[in-house]
């Protein structure tokens, strides 16, 4: 690829724009070859730490390690080229202090190549957020339901049936922005308190069980393929991978079992050569 024709990875700049422009397009991406069919339709590819129950089976995103979060982060970079691309740091690796926080986004951002880290916790981490960008590290906050406060929420609830609630998820929002995050992610809260969240801050929110008014949306992908029967509510599924994958696995074992499967198409045309 000449450079001429080489394409441009996204910046915090282009992402800043939506705030005034057409919505950001986001999708979570945690291996390479989906990674690579993703990039040419997304503004951001989040290497979320939903990894550990989408991909690793976990109950939760609790037990998510910065190791896990390296390697999906390495692999979805080395696929990618146009998306910016944003490593979630995971429960553990950032709520101590601003030393311990910007350690590990620097170790996320050296070794994956990313171009932003995503912290989750909301006021409580108001201050490594700044620490953070002030020493050049993008930051993408998260307000609303918070996965990675399963255990005291007592599950995934949604956020907002409480006045007291409603204010929280409004107050981690207004504090990550003033701390000087690029972008925050509204998850898992009415629409009503999404556009009152989005209005209040200045960078792009980007919904998830959120609103359409948000600055963007963001998937878990393996919702949207349809991987699964089930899927929260906010979900549209616009594929049904489970289907294709079941179907294709059956006609495999079917194929074996008769010995249909390996066809003369499948095998290779070899002619013994004599000995030299
Ligand atoms: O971990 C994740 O995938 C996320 C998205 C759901 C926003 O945080």
């Amino acid at each position: 690829m000449s450079a001429q024709t080489q394409v441009r990875r996204k910046t915090v700049r282009d992402i800043a724009k939506a705030k005034q422009g057409d919505p950001l397009v986001c999708l979570t991406a945690y291996d390479a070859q989906v990674a690579t069919l993703l990039d040419p339709h997304c503004d951001i590819l989040l290497v979320g730490d939903s990894v550990g129950m989408v991909v690793h089976g976990m109950a939760s995103t609790v037990g998510v390690t910065m190791e896990m979060m390296i390697l999906h982060g390495q692999a979805v970079m080395r696929a990618s080229t146009q998306a910016f691309v944003v490593v979630d740091m995971p429960f553990g690796s950032y709520e101590t202090n601003s030393d311990q926080a910007f350690l590990n986004a620097a170790r996320l951002m050296q070794e994956t190549g990313c171009q932003a880290v995503k912290i989750e916790s909301g006021i409580c981490a108001t201050t490594q957020i700044a620490h953070l960008v002030e020493r050049g590290i993008p930051v993408m906050g998260h307000a609303g339901l918070r996965p990675q406060a399963i255990n005291v929420d007592g599950g995934f609830r949604a956020k907002g049936r409480t006045e007291t609630e409603w204010n929280r998820a409004i107050e981690e929002a207004v504090a990550a922005d003033a701390a000087g995050a690029f972008a925050i992610v509204v998850e898992g809260v009415a629409p009503d308190l999404a556009d009152e969240i989005t209005k209040a801050v200045a960078c792009p929110t980007i919904g998830i069980g959120a609103s359409a008014g948000c600055d963007g949306q963001i998937l878990v992908t393996n919702d949207l393929l349809g991987m699964t029967d089930w899927v929260p509510k906010f979900v549209k599924k616009n594929a049904d991978l489970k289907s294709a994958i079941v179907g294709a696995a059956e006609t495999y074992a079917a194929e074996v079992k008769s010995r249909v499967f390996p066809g003369a198409a499948q095998t290779y045309k070899l002619r013994k050569a004599a000995d030299s």
